[in-house]
Protein backbone atom coordinates (compact mmCIF):
# COMPACT_ATOMS: atom_id res chain seq x y z
CA UNK A 1 0.00 0.00 0.00
CA UNK A 2 1.49 3.20 -0.90
CA UNK A 3 0.19 6.07 0.65
CA UNK A 4 0.73 9.88 -0.42
CA UNK A 5 -0.38 12.74 1.77
CA UNK A 6 -1.49 15.98 0.44
CA UNK A 7 -2.17 19.77 1.85
CA UNK A 8 -5.77 20.27 -0.15
CA UNK A 9 -8.48 17.63 -1.48
CA UNK A 10 -8.41 20.09 -4.61
CA UNK A 11 -4.53 18.56 -4.95
CA UNK A 12 -5.94 15.30 -4.43
CA UNK A 13 -8.46 15.80 -7.26
CA UNK A 14 -6.02 16.66 -9.31
CA UNK A 15 -4.08 13.41 -8.74
CA UNK A 16 -6.61 11.01 -8.73
CA UNK A 17 -7.86 12.24 -11.57
CA UNK A 18 -4.78 12.51 -13.67
CA UNK A 19 -4.45 8.71 -12.86
CA UNK A 20 -7.46 7.98 -13.98
CA UNK A 21 -6.65 10.08 -17.29
CA UNK A 22 -3.33 8.21 -18.21
CA UNK A 23 -5.26 5.05 -17.86
CA UNK A 24 -7.45 5.86 -20.40
CA UNK A 25 -4.81 7.61 -22.17
CA UNK A 26 -3.23 4.18 -22.19
CA UNK A 27 -5.68 1.86 -22.94
CA UNK A 28 -8.73 3.45 -24.07
CA UNK A 29 -11.21 0.82 -23.39
CA UNK A 30 -10.08 1.02 -19.69
CA UNK A 31 -12.69 -0.34 -17.18
CA UNK A 32 -13.12 2.10 -14.19
CA UNK A 33 -14.40 1.04 -10.59
CA UNK A 34 -16.08 4.44 -9.49
CA UNK A 35 -17.28 5.58 -6.33
CA UNK A 36 -20.31 8.31 -4.96
CA UNK A 37 -20.32 10.16 -2.41
CA UNK A 38 -18.20 13.75 -1.56
CA UNK A 39 -14.86 12.47 -1.79
CA UNK A 40 -14.60 11.66 -5.28
CA UNK A 41 -15.92 15.22 -6.46
CA UNK A 42 -13.10 16.90 -7.18
CA UNK A 43 -11.32 14.12 -9.20
CA UNK A 44 -14.46 13.77 -11.16
CA UNK A 45 -14.18 17.82 -11.83
CA UNK A 46 -11.12 17.32 -12.70
CA UNK A 47 -11.79 14.19 -15.22
CA UNK A 48 -14.58 16.50 -16.98
CA UNK A 49 -11.84 18.76 -17.26
CA UNK A 50 -9.27 16.99 -19.00
CA UNK A 51 -12.28 15.87 -21.19
CA UNK A 52 -13.07 19.06 -21.97
CA UNK A 53 -9.83 20.31 -22.80
CA UNK A 54 -9.44 17.93 -25.48
CA UNK A 55 -6.80 15.67 -23.55
CA UNK A 56 -8.38 12.74 -23.40
CA UNK A 57 -11.76 10.90 -24.68
CA UNK A 58 -13.87 8.38 -22.51
CA UNK A 59 -15.92 7.14 -25.86
CA UNK A 60 -14.38 3.62 -25.24
CA UNK A 61 -14.42 3.62 -21.42
CA UNK A 62 -16.57 0.70 -19.12
CA UNK A 63 -17.36 1.90 -16.01
CA UNK A 64 -18.72 -0.44 -12.75
CA UNK A 65 -19.91 1.37 -9.90
CA UNK A 66 -19.51 0.32 -6.34
CA UNK A 67 -22.89 0.60 -4.91
CA UNK A 68 -26.52 1.58 -4.94
CA UNK A 69 -29.28 1.84 -2.42
CA UNK A 70 -32.06 -0.55 -2.47
CA UNK A 71 -35.86 1.01 -2.37
CA UNK A 72 -35.22 4.10 -4.33
CA UNK A 73 -36.01 4.34 -7.91
CA UNK A 74 -33.14 4.86 -9.90
CA UNK A 75 -34.27 8.24 -11.06
CA UNK A 76 -34.62 9.59 -7.80
CA UNK A 77 -32.25 12.79 -6.97
CA UNK A 78 -30.39 10.93 -4.16
CA UNK A 79 -29.77 7.58 -6.45
CA UNK A 80 -26.53 7.15 -6.87
CA UNK A 81 -27.00 6.36 -10.67
CA UNK A 82 -28.35 10.20 -10.75
CA UNK A 83 -25.59 11.13 -8.50
CA UNK A 84 -22.82 9.84 -11.41
CA UNK A 85 -24.97 11.41 -14.35
CA UNK A 86 -25.02 14.88 -12.59
CA UNK A 87 -21.57 14.88 -11.84
CA UNK A 88 -19.64 12.76 -14.22
CA UNK A 89 -21.78 11.11 -16.95
CA UNK A 90 -23.17 13.73 -18.15
CA UNK A 91 -20.54 15.94 -19.03
CA UNK A 92 -18.10 13.26 -20.84
CA UNK A 93 -18.39 11.60 -23.61
CA UNK A 94 -19.08 8.05 -22.16
CA UNK A 95 -21.39 5.66 -23.98
CA UNK A 96 -24.43 5.07 -21.89
CA UNK A 97 -24.11 1.54 -22.94
CA UNK A 98 -20.95 1.39 -21.40
CA UNK A 99 -22.47 2.11 -17.59
CA UNK A 100 -23.13 -0.86 -15.22
CA UNK A 101 -24.82 -0.51 -11.96
CA UNK A 102 -26.17 -2.76 -9.41
CA UNK A 103 -29.82 -2.80 -9.16
CA UNK A 104 -30.89 -1.85 -6.31
CA UNK A 105 -34.64 -2.65 -6.75
CA UNK A 106 -33.26 -6.13 -7.91
CA UNK A 107 -36.52 -8.57 -6.62
CA UNK A 108 -33.52 -11.21 -6.63
CA UNK A 109 -30.08 -10.15 -4.82
CA UNK A 110 -28.08 -13.13 -5.58
CA UNK A 111 -29.01 -13.00 -9.51
CA UNK A 112 -28.44 -9.57 -9.85
CA UNK A 113 -24.85 -10.21 -7.70
CA UNK A 114 -24.23 -12.81 -10.69
CA UNK A 115 -25.05 -10.49 -13.65
CA UNK A 116 -22.86 -7.88 -12.17
CA UNK A 117 -19.84 -10.48 -11.78
CA UNK A 118 -20.76 -11.57 -15.31
CA UNK A 119 -20.90 -8.23 -16.54
CA UNK A 120 -17.32 -7.54 -14.35
CA UNK A 121 -15.68 -10.43 -16.23
CA UNK A 122 -17.27 -9.72 -19.87
CA UNK A 123 -15.35 -6.21 -19.93
CA UNK A 124 -12.30 -7.92 -18.75
CA UNK A 125 -12.07 -6.81 -15.15
CA UNK A 126 -11.89 -3.84 -13.76
CA UNK A 127 -7.94 -1.50 -14.33
CA UNK A 128 -8.29 1.21 -11.89
CA UNK A 129 -10.89 0.93 -8.99
CA UNK A 130 -11.62 4.03 -7.23
CA UNK A 131 -12.59 3.98 -3.31
CA UNK A 132 -13.85 6.44 -0.60
CA UNK A 133 -13.58 4.99 2.93
CA UNK A 134 -16.39 5.46 5.42
CA UNK A 135 -15.97 6.77 9.18
CA UNK A 136 -16.43 3.08 10.21
CA UNK A 137 -13.81 1.88 7.70
CA UNK A 138 -16.12 1.05 5.58
CA UNK A 139 -15.05 0.68 1.66
CA UNK A 140 -18.07 0.19 -0.60
CA UNK A 141 -20.69 -0.73 1.30
CA UNK A 142 -19.11 -3.18 3.13
CA UNK A 143 -20.04 -2.35 6.84
CA UNK A 144 -17.69 -3.73 9.73
CA UNK A 145 -18.49 -7.41 10.11
CA UNK A 146 -17.10 -10.44 11.08
CA UNK A 147 -15.96 -11.51 7.94
CA UNK A 148 -15.24 -10.62 4.59
CA UNK A 149 -17.65 -10.57 2.24
CA UNK A 150 -16.63 -11.84 -1.77
CA UNK A 151 -19.43 -10.62 -4.40
CA UNK A 152 -22.01 -7.82 -4.28
CA UNK A 153 -24.90 -8.41 -2.03
CA UNK A 154 -27.67 -6.71 -0.46
CA UNK A 155 -26.76 -5.02 2.77
CA UNK A 156 -28.01 -3.58 5.89
CA UNK A 157 -26.40 -0.30 6.27
CA UNK A 158 -25.10 0.74 10.09
CA UNK A 159 -26.07 3.80 12.01
CA UNK A 160 -22.67 5.48 10.99
CA UNK A 161 -23.27 5.07 7.37
CA UNK A 162 -27.37 5.94 7.84
CA UNK A 163 -25.52 9.10 10.18
CA UNK A 164 -23.28 10.33 7.61
CA UNK A 165 -25.38 10.06 4.51
CA UNK A 166 -29.20 10.95 5.94
CA UNK A 167 -27.96 14.91 5.32
CA UNK A 168 -28.13 14.04 1.61
CA UNK A 169 -32.10 13.03 1.97
CA UNK A 170 -35.03 15.66 2.09
CA UNK A 171 -37.91 14.39 0.86
CA UNK A 172 -37.62 10.51 1.91
CA UNK A 173 -35.98 8.70 4.47
CA UNK A 174 -32.46 7.79 3.20
CA UNK A 175 -33.13 3.87 2.69
CA UNK A 176 -31.18 1.37 5.25
CA UNK A 177 -30.14 -1.03 2.40
CA UNK A 178 -28.00 -0.89 -0.68
CA UNK A 179 -26.58 -2.83 -2.87
CA UNK A 180 -23.03 -3.18 -2.80
CA UNK A 181 -19.51 -4.38 -4.23
CA UNK A 182 -18.49 -7.21 -2.28
CA UNK A 183 -14.57 -6.84 -1.23
CA UNK A 184 -13.52 -9.13 -2.92
CA UNK A 185 -14.89 -8.13 -6.25
CA UNK A 186 -13.06 -5.12 -4.84
CA UNK A 187 -9.61 -7.19 -4.32
CA UNK A 188 -9.76 -8.34 -7.97
CA UNK A 189 -9.59 -5.08 -9.15
CA UNK A 190 -5.91 -4.53 -11.03
CA UNK A 191 -5.11 -1.40 -9.45
CA UNK A 192 -6.90 0.47 -6.44
CA UNK A 193 -7.15 4.07 -5.73
CA UNK A 194 -8.33 5.13 -2.27
CA UNK A 195 -9.04 9.03 -1.45
CA UNK A 196 -9.82 10.03 2.23
CA UNK A 197 -10.30 13.99 3.33
CA UNK A 198 -11.18 15.67 6.35
CA UNK A 199 -11.04 14.76 10.31
CA UNK A 200 -13.55 12.45 10.17
CA UNK A 201 -12.05 10.02 8.27
CA UNK A 202 -8.80 9.82 10.34
CA UNK A 203 -9.54 7.26 12.49
CA UNK A 204 -10.62 4.60 9.61
CA UNK A 205 -7.56 6.09 8.33
CA UNK A 206 -5.71 4.86 11.00
CA UNK A 207 -7.15 1.39 11.57
CA UNK A 208 -7.04 0.99 7.86
CA UNK A 209 -3.08 1.95 7.82
CA UNK A 210 -1.79 0.77 11.17
CA UNK A 211 -4.21 -1.97 12.21
CA UNK A 212 -4.10 -5.45 11.26
CA UNK A 213 -6.20 -7.27 8.24
CA UNK A 214 -9.60 -7.51 9.88
CA UNK A 215 -13.36 -7.32 9.04
CA UNK A 216 -14.29 -4.96 11.62
CA UNK A 217 -12.33 -2.71 9.42
CA UNK A 218 -13.24 -3.49 5.69
CA UNK A 219 -10.66 -1.12 4.35
CA UNK A 220 -7.80 -2.92 5.90
CA UNK A 221 -7.75 -5.72 3.58
CA UNK A 222 -6.65 -2.90 1.37
CA UNK A 223 -2.80 -3.74 2.66
CA UNK A 224 -2.52 -7.08 1.11
CA UNK A 225 -3.69 -5.73 -2.52
CA UNK A 226 -0.23 -5.53 -5.12
CA UNK A 227 -1.47 -1.84 -6.45
CA UNK A 228 -3.49 -0.13 -3.54
CA UNK A 229 -2.37 3.73 -3.42
CA UNK A 230 -3.85 5.76 -0.95
CA UNK A 231 -4.58 9.81 -0.87
CA UNK A 232 -5.22 11.59 2.08
CA UNK A 233 -5.08 14.81 3.22
CA UNK A 234 -3.64 16.16 6.38
CA UNK A 235 -6.70 16.03 8.09
CA UNK A 236 -7.40 12.88 7.45
CA UNK A 237 -3.73 11.72 7.73
CA UNK A 238 -3.33 13.34 11.45
CA UNK A 239 -3.86 10.61 13.35
CA UNK A 240 -0.76 8.07 11.60
C1 LIG B 1 -19.75 5.29 -2.29
C2 LIG B 1 -19.16 4.32 -1.37
C3 LIG B 1 -18.80 4.66 0.02
C4 LIG B 1 -18.17 6.04 0.18
C5 LIG B 1 -17.91 6.34 1.65
C6 LIG B 1 -17.35 7.72 1.85
O1 LIG B 1 -19.98 4.72 -3.56
O2 LIG B 1 -19.01 3.21 -1.77
O3 LIG B 1 -17.92 3.70 0.53
O4 LIG B 1 -16.98 6.09 -0.55
O5 LIG B 1 -19.10 6.21 2.38
O6 LIG B 1 -18.32 8.67 1.48
P1 LIG B 1 -17.95 10.22 1.39
O7 LIG B 1 -16.99 10.38 0.28
O8 LIG B 1 -19.25 10.91 1.11
O9 LIG B 1 -17.36 10.59 2.72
Amino acid sequence: MKVLTFDSAAEIGRVAGEMFVQTVLQKSNAVLGLATGATPLPTYDYMVKAYESGKVSFKNVSTFNLDEYCDLPKAHKNSYFTFMNENLFSKIDLNPDNVHFLDGNAADAEAESARYAAEIEAAGGIDVQFLGIGRNGHIAFNEPSDRFTNDAYKVHLTESTIEANSIYFDDVPMPRYAMTMGVGSVMRARKIVLVATGKSKAQAVLSMIKGDIDPHCPASILKAHPDCTVLLDTDAAALL
